[in-house]
């Protein structure tokens, strides 16, 4: 067995114990707490055109589903049931389903699709090309796109969403974001 993500022991005073963690989450309030700054959180389904009106937003910086890669919803489920335990009636209606929903996903994933690959990717490029239009609708002039995949197949369905949002591809910036050490370069 190969494990990718190792945990340290939380009670150790090194890197990665709850302590550490602590207190880089308070220095991060303490350094951003200053930014005059507010934040307004809506939780949606992305894709509805009508959480802004048209044109309302100048900006959209977005990171979306990166294809086949990353199981968001499965891998919610495990702390979905521990959570529903708690936190279920403070919050009904974010626990009112068993499990996490699964069908509206924006993945690329084929065994949410009878383990049909063309259903699963057919299934990404609509549900972003659905998410891009409805940013389209309520931007007035720029869209940023994280998009992390090493398959040009993966980015072509993201290109083929965006073109298909009537949006212009005006730039791309290739970033090396994996440490080198890491186990599965
Ligand atoms: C690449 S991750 C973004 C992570 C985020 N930038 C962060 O730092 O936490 C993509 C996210 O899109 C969410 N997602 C997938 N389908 C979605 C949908 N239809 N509507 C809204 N969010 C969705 C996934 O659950 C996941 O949290």
């Amino acid at each position: 067995m190969v494990f990718d993500y190792p945990e340290s022991n939380p009670f150790c005073n090194s890197s990665g114990s709850a302590l550490n963690q602590l207190e880089w989450l308070t220095r991060y309030v303490e350094s951003e707490g200053e930014q005059p700054f507010s934040t307004e959180l809506r939780n949606a389904s992305s894709g509805e055109k009508s959480q802004f009106p048209e044109k309302y937003l100048s900006c959209v910086v977005t990171d979306p589903p990166y294809y086949d890669a990353i199981a968001y919803a499965d891998l919610s489920d495990f702390f979905y049931v521990w959570l529903k335990r708690t936190l279920g009636e403070v919050f009904p209606l974010n626990f009112a389903t068993p499990q996490t929903p699964k069908t509206q996903e924006c993945t690329a994933l084929k065994h949410h699709h009878d383990g049909n690959l063309e259903s699963a990717k057919s299934h990404f490029e609509n549900k972003l090309l659905q998410i891009f239009d409805a940013i389209e609708h309520q931007t007035s002039d720029i869209v940023s796109i994280m998009f992390a995949h090493q398959s040009t197949e993966a980015w072509t369905t993201l290109c083929n969403s965006i073109l298909g949002a009537r949006m212009n591809i005006t730039g791309s910036w290739a970033t090396d974001t994996e440490m080198t050490g890491a186990l599965k370069n």
